[in-house]
């Protein structure tokens, strides 16, 4: 009997980069204070500027936000760097939009993208019984508060989709082109969600992703 070959082999990244983290208790209590000052006021409503069917979307101030979300930016570049091999992308980055949502029973957010070169969602406050709406949902796709990113043209043996059930406390950071969307639930709470775009401050963003070297040849 032959002996059994062994066959080496490399596969390639592909796809964008989703990154998901989990933010401390101090941010996420700034965040919701943050939110309190602006809750309720109709002239910092987000609403017509968003693509969420939602009535409480608010602009939130950057100001004691930044401080902590720059860490997170900064883990998501060393992570991304690591993940194409061979990248050079910095976190010199502008933040240039940032709101916050309160999301109620019936709310949902159709598939959407977002301007800038990357866009996050930072959860700070989802009530538990959203988590059980969704994990007694039966159907194939993420259940009641699912977000779902979906990238390409969804070939059957390419993963074009994935699908989170938020906590409290995630992070999620991402390009801003990928396309997303948030199912509705049902439960009589209100689960608070922090979302915003960022803009690398090179003119040409390639700048930052390769400091000008090409990047790595994969084939
Ligand atoms: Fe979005």
């Amino acid at each position: 009997m032959e002996p059994k070959k062994e066959i080496k082999y490399n596969f390639y990244h592909w796809g964008p980069f989703l990154f998901q983290s989990t933010i401390t208790d101090e941010f996420k209590n700034l965040i919701l204070e943050e939110g309190l000052k602006v809750r309720g006021k109709s002239d910092e409503s987000y609403v017509k500027k968003l693509a969420g069917h939602m009535k409480e979307e608010y602009k939130l101030s950057p100001t004691r936000f930044t401080e902590h979300f720059k860490h997170y930016l900064e883990a998501y570049t060393i992570g991304y760097n690591q993940w194409r091999g061979n990248a050079g992308m910095k976190p010199d980055a502008s933040l240039l939009s940032l709101w916050i949502n309160y999301m109620k029973a019936g709310d949902f957010n159709p598939p959407h993208d977002h301007s800038g070169d990357l866009s996050f969602i930072i959860f700070p406050d989802v009530p538990e019984e959203i988590t059980k709406e969704c994990n007694d949902f039966e159907g194939t796709m993420r259940g009641p508060g699912g977000v779902s990113w979906i990238y390409g043209d969804g070939g059957r043996m390419c993963i074009s989709a994935v699908h989170a059930l938020p906590k409290t406390n995630d992070i999620f950071i991402f390009p801003a082109s990928v396309k997303h969307y948030v199912f509705p639930f049902k439960s009589a709470v209100t689960r608070i969600s922090v979302s915003g775009n960022i803009r690398f401050d090179a003119q040409d963003s390639r700048v930052n992703y390769f400091e000008g070297k090409e990047p790595k040849k994969d084939g």
